[in-house]
């Protein structure tokens, strides 16, 4: 078969030789994004594989259709950059990787916690500003005292959830679709609740439109005073502005964040040289109490091979069978 992979980054491109090379298939790599300046290299190849956040337009679908390609299947979790409608219409099926590690992202939702519970950032700023004795004045919170408040407990979030609980936190859920699992129950409660109770606000929900600013002032306001914000989600879920402000007026006692609201290719851009610059995100960065990243809750050896190894199987299997077990479908 002949492929052609797109966005590749440098850890990423082994695995994909070595797919090549196992499976006997032909695999062209580049490091570019799949856009409109990109879309005309895939001519002459029978499908493609992705990994970006940025969009995947309407433009792009309909050369892949003029090309005579129906599939894409990218190597991440979230599809809500992806125009979907365009897709269909455009006779290009869609798939995913919906879990190829959700302990990566979980442990590092747990990771975050930890370090804004037990204030290391203030710790290590006082540190690098020479005040030694400043340094030991930042008392923490025990993780096992706290209760965690996990907003979508679907695959990374329930396995959040079972993290939070082997610290011995009292965790709750706030999820419009429960999963009833004998052997982990879940104490699930309404979104207001959840806001209202918990010490710790953990996100895992996807970023689509429905659930854009899902934080947003009055969220943050109706949180207890002292609570710590986590997204390892998508940026989209917070209003920023709104959060920087409380952190701003001290307000919440702290955040971490993995996935900013405006992101670029940029902040993501592993192989490459560069700073990211926008005002809120420098603004974040400055503040001792928040540990900002930079969308990496996903990176870990584990993900990246099985992002590589599964994306690419999803593409033998639609270009075998005409579908695959992780075919994207339109809600
Ligand atoms: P999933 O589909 O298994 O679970 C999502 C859950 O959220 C579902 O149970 C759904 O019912 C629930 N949900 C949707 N809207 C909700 C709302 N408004 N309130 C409460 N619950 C809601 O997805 P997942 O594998 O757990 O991934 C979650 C998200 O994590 C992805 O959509 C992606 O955006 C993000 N992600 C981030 C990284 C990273 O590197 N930072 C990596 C992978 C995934
Ligand atoms: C996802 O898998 O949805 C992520 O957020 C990871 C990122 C590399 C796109």
């Amino acid at each position: 078969m002949k492929i052609i992979a797109y966005g590749a980054r440098i850890d990423e491109i082994p695995y994909m030789q070595q797919w090549a090379k196992e499976t006997g298939n032909t695999l062209t790599i580049h490091e570019e994004l799949l856009d409109a300046s990109t879309v005309d290299w895939a001519k002459g190849y029978e499908g493609v594989n992705a990994l970006q956040t940025t969009p995947y337009s309407a433009e792009v679908f309909a050369k892949l259709h003029e090309f005579g390609i129906h599939y894409l299947a990218v190597r991440n979790v979230g599809t809500d950059n992806i125009d979907l409608a365009a897709a269909a219409a455009n006779d290009v099926k869609i798939s995913n990787v919906p879990a190829y590690s959700p302990a990566a992202i979980a442990e590092f939702a747990v990771t975050l916690t930890l370090q804004v519970l037990r204030r290391v950032g203030e710790v290590a700023a006082r540190l690098q500003a020479d005040d030694y004795d400043g340094a030991t004045k930042f008392i923490g919170r025990e993780l096992g005292q706290q209760t965690v408040g996990v907003i979508g407990a679907g695959r990374i979030g329930r396995t959040a959830i079972r993290i939070f609980e082997g610290f011995g936190a009292k965790v709750q859920a706030y999820d419009p679709y429960p999963v009833t699992d004998q052997d982990h129950l879940i104490d699930y409660v309404g979104l207001d609740e959840l806001l209202r109770t918990s010490d710790v606000i953990d996100l895992h929900i996807p970023g689509i439109p429905a659930n854009t600013h899902i934080i947003d002032s009055a969220a943050i306001a109706s949180m207890k005073p002292n609570a710590v914000l986590i997204n390892t989600a998508r940026g989209n879920l917070v209003d920023t502005e709104a959060m920087v402000a409380a952190l701003r007026e001290h307000r919440l006692a702290g955040a971490g964040i993995d996935t900013y609201e405006h992101e670029t290719a940029d902040l993501l851009t592993l192989s490459k040289e560069g700073r990211f610059h926008d005002p809120l995100w420098d603004e974040l960065l400055a503040m001792p109490n928040v540990v900002l990243t930079p969308h990496i809750a996903y990176y870990t050896e584990t993900a990246v091979h099985n992002m590589v190894y599964f994306s690419l199987q999803h593409l033998v299997d639609f270009l075998t069978t005409g579908t695959t077990s992780t075919e994207v479908k339109r809600t």
